[in-house]
């Protein structure tokens, strides 16, 4: 089985954008650490970043068979309507991560219009976010433990 790991907008360039917000870990670092974390279970890791909203609805369209996903909206946080819908018919349990705690900043960002799809949100622990949200995948998704 797989795990989609699925990058919105500016996610691409991590590791050099802003990295007093973002932290020093690259993309590549993340989805390395990520398959990690399900690697014993047998899991393989999907990994898709987009700058655009419907490349983002696309990845999501094309792999609803996967046993969870991890999902990091990025600024789609804040009014990404279709990749709401696009996740309101997606069946697996996903967790939405925010690399940065965006209840502490601006206050645009205070609200997610895809959070409440999510089984459970993880903010404002860098890169140690995207690999708790891949442990509670394994804990969500119940069966095939060898
Ligand atoms: C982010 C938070 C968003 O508000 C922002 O637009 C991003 C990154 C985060 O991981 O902290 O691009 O999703």
């Amino acid at each position: 089985r797989s795990v989609l790991l699925l990058n919105g907008p500016n996610l691409g360039t991590l590791g050099s954008r802003q990295p007093e917000i973002y932290g020093t870990d690259t993309l590549a670092d993340i989805e390395a650490a990520v398959a990690r974390e399900v690697a014993g279970r047998g899991w393989r890791v999907i990994c898709a970043q987009h700058n655009g909203e419907g490349e983002l609805i696309d990845v999501l369209q094309r792999h609803r068979r996967v046993a969870g996903a991890v999902v990091n909206p990025g600024a789609f946080m804040i009014a990404g309507w279709a990749l709401r819908d696009a996740l309101a018919d997606f069946p697996p349990p996903w967790v939405e991560v925010h690399l940065s705690n965006v209840w502490g900043r601006e206050a645009f960002r205070h609200q997610s219009v895809t959070a409440p799809l999510a089984s459970g949100v993880v903010m404002g622990l860098g890169s140690l976010g995207y690999r708790l949200a891949a442990r509670a995948l394994l804990e969500l998704v119940p069966g095939d433990r060898p």
